[in-house]
């Protein structure tokens, strides 16, 4: 510091007013005020006496209801939402888009090309899965199908050979799809699925994950076979075909890509339907390929997770035909005010 300076703030403190001296001496640290006080901490226990008036009602420092009846009605659960998954035969076949495929010959990345590659979308038979299939055969991979119930994987498979005839040029060489038995919740299972798939295309090099299911139940009354069943598919299912995917392409030595299908429900807590199991399986989802990517990264295998929105697919048309009044509460909390439309 400058003389000058040090002449200016010493001729200062011997001039400064009494109040300037008081704000001086409580800035001073001593034992009495080293602690900061925490005057203001509200006290929520039932014998304390309520609140001044004056203070504002729609603080935690009041009672439940004192600003209305309308606290928290956008952010809680609703007990009465129930929802069981359906039966197989219960729920409708999904169908190829149309007209957002087909022939484009606009120019881009050739890094993007998904020509010569061979991948895997497990619950590919319907809803998210079997239109990522569609995406992926567009931008040239050949696919395999994996799902529980193979007659609609059978199914769809056809379909999205005969979509993909119907709108690219008669001389763009058909892709390759089948389809294949898996239940992703069973290591046995998952295991002769990939060797099945391999033999029937020469190797795999992307997998999305899209088979899983969500439930319905108030965390206090979830069955527990039913928490772990829907936990085996959605965190085991997951984490099953990956690790057999990624031995795979160790064992070739070959760079590879896998896609989990989370949910926004693995970082945010759905209203009104509850559903604690399932958002906590979609965080585990979403916090597994973090760790997997980077425990795989120097093998040049890419771990990612997209975590979609409300998107109308068999799953959600199930939960919104058992209750109708979900559907204006859901679009009222997105903010486009739609669900999406795979
Ligand atoms: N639809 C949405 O709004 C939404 C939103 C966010 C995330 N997701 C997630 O996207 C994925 C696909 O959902 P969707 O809406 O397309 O559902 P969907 O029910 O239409 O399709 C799921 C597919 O997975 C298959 N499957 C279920 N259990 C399986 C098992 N044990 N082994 C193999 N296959 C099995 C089903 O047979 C079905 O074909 C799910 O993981 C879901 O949690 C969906």
């Amino acid at each position: 510091m400058s003389t000058v300076f040090r002449k200016t703030i010493s001729k200062a403190l011997t001039t400064r007013p009494s109040h300037i001296a008081n704000v001086a001496s409580r800035c001073q640290p001593s034992p009495l005020n080293a602690t900061r006080p925490f005057t203001n901490t509200t006290f929520l226990r039932k014998d304390e006496p309520k609140p001044p008036p004056d203070g504002a009602d729609y603080t935690t420092g009041t009672n439940p209801g004192s600003s209305g009846d309308h606290e928290g009605q956008f952010a809680r659960t609703d007990p009465s939402v129930v929802v069981e998954y359906p039966e197989e035969g219960d729920l409708p076949h999904s169908k190829p888009v149309h007209g957002r495929g087909g022939m484009h010959y606009k120019r881009t990345l050739a890094s993007f090309t998904l020509e010569n590659h061979v991948a895997i979308v497990t619950g590919g038979a319907r809803g998210l899965g079997m239109i990522m299939a569609q995406g992926l055969i567009e931008s040239g991979a050949d696919v395999a199908l994996v799902d529980l119930n193979l007659e609609e994987a059978q199914r769809s498979a056809a379909q999205l050979r005969e979509t993909f005839k119907r709108e690219n040029d008669p001389s763009d060489p058909p892709p390759k799809v089948t389809a294949h038995f898996a239940d992703v919740a069973d290591p046995d299972s998952v295991t002769s699925c990939i060797d099945d798939v391999v033999k029937a295309h020469g190797k795999v090099d992307v997998l999305v994950t899209s088979a899983g299911f969500t439930e319905n139940f108030p965390a206090e009354q979830y069955p527990i076979d039913r928490m772990r069943k829907l936990w085996s598919v959605n965190v085991d299912g997951t984490y099953l075909f990956a690790t057999g995917i990624a031995r795979h392409l160790m064992e070739r030595d070959a760079k590879g890509s896998i896609i989990f299908i989370g949910s926004m429900s693995g970082a945010i807590v759905n209203v009104p339907q509850p559903q604690a199991p399932y958002n906590a399986a979609k965080a585990a989802v979403r916090h597994l390929a973090s760790s997997l990517a980077v425990e795989w990264a120097e093998k040049g295998i890419r771990v990612n997770c997209i975590s979609p929105g409300y998107m109308l697919t068999a799953l959600t048309q199930k939960i919104l035909d058992d209750n109708p009044d979900l559907h204006k509460k859901w679009t009222s909390l997105i903010p486009v005010g739609k669900m999406g439309r795979p």
